[in-house]
């Protein structure tokens, strides 16, 4: 398959007014390297490194928080998220899957559980003061689940400091990994969750449409930590400058953004840099049915850094497989219902990858 060209900025996705950006919230507080200790033993500490921007390559560490998402519906986002909380309990790991796809929930179905009668609604509206009280049990030990709203249009679209709020508590979680599954499209609700997260997964499939709107979906990313980054550091004019001057100095790219702010402030051009350095999204490729269509995830990795400047890892590939389909018609997750299935297999490989990238700031190698 053809690597296919981010293309332009398009106005809606440069900085924009629309909703607040929270720095905090993109930006978050992180700790030195540190290996997984259970949360007990984690208690001194963990108040005193309020620490501005988040470390390059995240540790594991508790309450490691993973968003997967991506541009398009249909791609297997919840899949994945699904079988890979359950791909890291079944390795001892304590992990809440959260519904974070609001208005569109469907997670508890993926996994095979009735609809929880405690949802993310009762701790939005504040009928419960704290997330772990919407945790429910998922099927197995040490996952759990927080279901999305079923029918709550005030969660579907959540005011500004909710969202906040909603945010603030995933790391108050007392578990080794938060995943989140996120709805389609590049909504500010969805590019927050993402950039909340220690590692932000993009899905996508072996098709040009998919393709385009991953790169969609990372460039709104991109522009929305930029948002945060240029609040930190207080350079709003000199990005919006570089931005409003794109067609005449020919700005096709959000790293040329970066280089022109450079050129004018070097010191504020570094800090961008080395800010938007940190902006290292993982990759998946779902329903590959070749080994060309595996390798769109490396074309996709290369062209992020050749046209952006920035790294991205290709975490792996699945392939298209039977009996996922099977599987989502018994609403069973295929890793239960199919555990020697290639999918199964798949999600191992994307398992050990992202535990292996935690605590390493290393270029990614290519992955078949
Ligand atoms: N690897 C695969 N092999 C075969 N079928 C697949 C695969 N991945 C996903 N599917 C099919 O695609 C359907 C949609 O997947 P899923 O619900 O995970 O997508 P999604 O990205 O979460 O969609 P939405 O944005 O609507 O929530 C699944 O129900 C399944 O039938
Ligand atoms: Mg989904």
């Amino acid at each position: 398959m053809t690597e296919s060209r981010p293309g332009n900025d398009s106005p809606r996705e440069s900085p924009s007014p629309g909703e607040p950006v929270s720095p905090s919230l993109l930006l978050p507080v992180k700790e030195p390297a540190a290996p997984i200790v259970p949360p007990e033993a984690r208690v001194a500490g963990s108040e005193k490194k309020r620490r501005l921007v988040r470390a390059a390559s995240v540790p594991t560490r508790p309450g490691c928080v993973l968003a997967v998402g991506g541009g398009k519906g249909g791609i297997g986002k919840s899949l994945i998220a699904a079988n890979l909380g359950i791909e890291l309990a079944r390795r001892g790991k304590r992990v809440v899957l959260i519904d974070a796809d609001l208005g569109g929930a469907n997670l508890h179905t993926c996994l095979g559980v009735q609809p929880p009668k405690v949802t993310l609604s009762d701790f939005i509206d504040r009928k419960v003061g704290k997330l772990n009280q919407v945790v429910v049990p998922a099927g197995l030990p040490n996952l759990g689940l927080v279901s999305g709203a079923l029918d709550s249009l005030d969660v579907a679209n959540p005011r500004h400091g909710e969202k906040v709020k909603l945010l603030r508590n995933l790391r108050a979680l007392p578990v080794d990994f938060v995943l989140l599954d996120l709805g389609a499209g590049t909504s500010y609700n969805v590019l927050d969750f993402f950039l909340t997260a220690d590692h932000g997964i993009l899905v996508l499939v072996p098709e040009p449409t998919s393709v385009e709107n991953g790169y969609r979906f990372i460039k709104a990313a991109f522009f929305r930590r930029l948002a945060a980054i240029q609040a930190v550091y207080g350079i709003e004019d000199l990005v919006t400058e570089a931005m409003s001057r794109r067609q005449e100095n020919g700005i096709k790219t959000p790293y040329e953004v970066i280089a022109a702010v450079h050129e004018r402030d070097p010191a504020a051009g570094e800090n961008l840099e080395r800010e938007m350095g940190r902006f290292r999204p993982g990759l998946i490729v779902n329903q590959a049915r070749s080994d060309t269509d595996r390798e769109v995830g490396n074309a996709v990795v290369a062209a992020w850094h050749k046209y952006f400047g920035l790294e991205m890892d290709y975490l792996g590939a699945i392939g298209y497989d039977d009996e996922v389909w099977k599987a989502v018609r018994k609403r069973r997750p295929v890793l239960l219902e199919s555990p020697g299935s290639e999918t199964a297999v798949a999600m191992a490989r994307i398992a050990d990858r992202l535990l292996q990238l935690d605590g390493t700031s290393g270029p990614a190698q290519a992955v078949r």
